[in-house]
């Protein structure tokens, strides 16, 4: 009789555990599947989606020809068009790294440094990989480099028919957003960060043809 309900009782706790542990498994399987590693449970990150684009191959730089054009830091080329009210015609002038006075223009000179990859530093994506045509959704900060209407709409635009933030500074380059994100910049997303102080030694534009006058002594 004793036996009895011991059996009794060690009967139900053994039944009691088995359903608790069928039960728990159960939920894990049907939320985690067969994995130890369940994700399920993490809240969703939100990020700004970075295309997968493989590397552009080094030697486009290389193979160009160069003869004849000034050497110059890309943000000192891109802050002389800024400065000069950066127009999307005509020439503009800058120095070149000794100082000689050189003249370029937009479309040959400044616009590849926005849609052009290696520029920045070797393998560095363009600009225009991020910062697209389609401001409403792929474009990071919602900034459209790659036409010159794009750059000067700005940032942070809601859609294509919107300006938003000037990101020229209003002609005021150190002031601009641009210089800030392609003057050196700790901690900006990848193509911003890597690049040095003024960025690379570019070949653009030419010599002025004005001659340099020598003040007669
Ligand atoms: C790998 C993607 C990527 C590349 C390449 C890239 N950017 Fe950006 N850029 C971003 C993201 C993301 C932001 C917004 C995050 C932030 O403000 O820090 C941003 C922000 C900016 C801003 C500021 C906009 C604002 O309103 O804050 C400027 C200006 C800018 N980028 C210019 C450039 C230029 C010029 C290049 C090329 C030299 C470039 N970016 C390359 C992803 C990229």
């Amino acid at each position: 009789m004793k036996n009895d309900l011991q059996k009794f009782i060690y009967g139900t706790i053994l039944v009691f555990v088995i359903g608790v542990v069928i039960f728990i498994g159960y939920v894990f399987t049907v939320s985690c599947g067969f994995s130890l590693a369940c994700n399920q449970g993490k809240q969703i990150v939100e990020r700004t989606p970075v295309p997968t684009i493989s590397h552009a191959p080094i030697p486009a730089l290389v193979s160009q020809d160069n003869s004849g054009k000034c050497e110059v830091p890309a943000v000192g080329l891109l802050g002389a068009w800024v400065t000069a009210g950066s127009p999307e015609s005509g020439v503009f002038t800058f120095n070149d790294v000794d100082g000689n006075p050189c003249e370029g223009n937009y479309a040959d000179d400044v616009r590849p440094l926005f849609v052009e990859a290696n520029v920045w530093y070797p393998g560095s994506y363009s600009c225009v990989s991020c910062h697209t045509a389609d401001v409403a959704k792929t474009s990071a900060a919602k900034l459209d480099l790659s036409s010159y209407q794009g750059i000067l709409a700005g940032s942070q635009r809601e859609s294509a028919e919107v300006s938003g933030t000037d990101i020229l500074g209003g002609g005021n380059w150190e002031k601009s957003l641009l210089y800030q994100f392609t003057y050196s910049r700790p901690f900006a997303p990848p193509g911003h960060g890597e690049t040095p102080s003024t960025g690379p030694i570019v070949f653009a534009g030419k010599a002025s043809s004005t001659p340099v006058v020598t003040p007669t002594p």
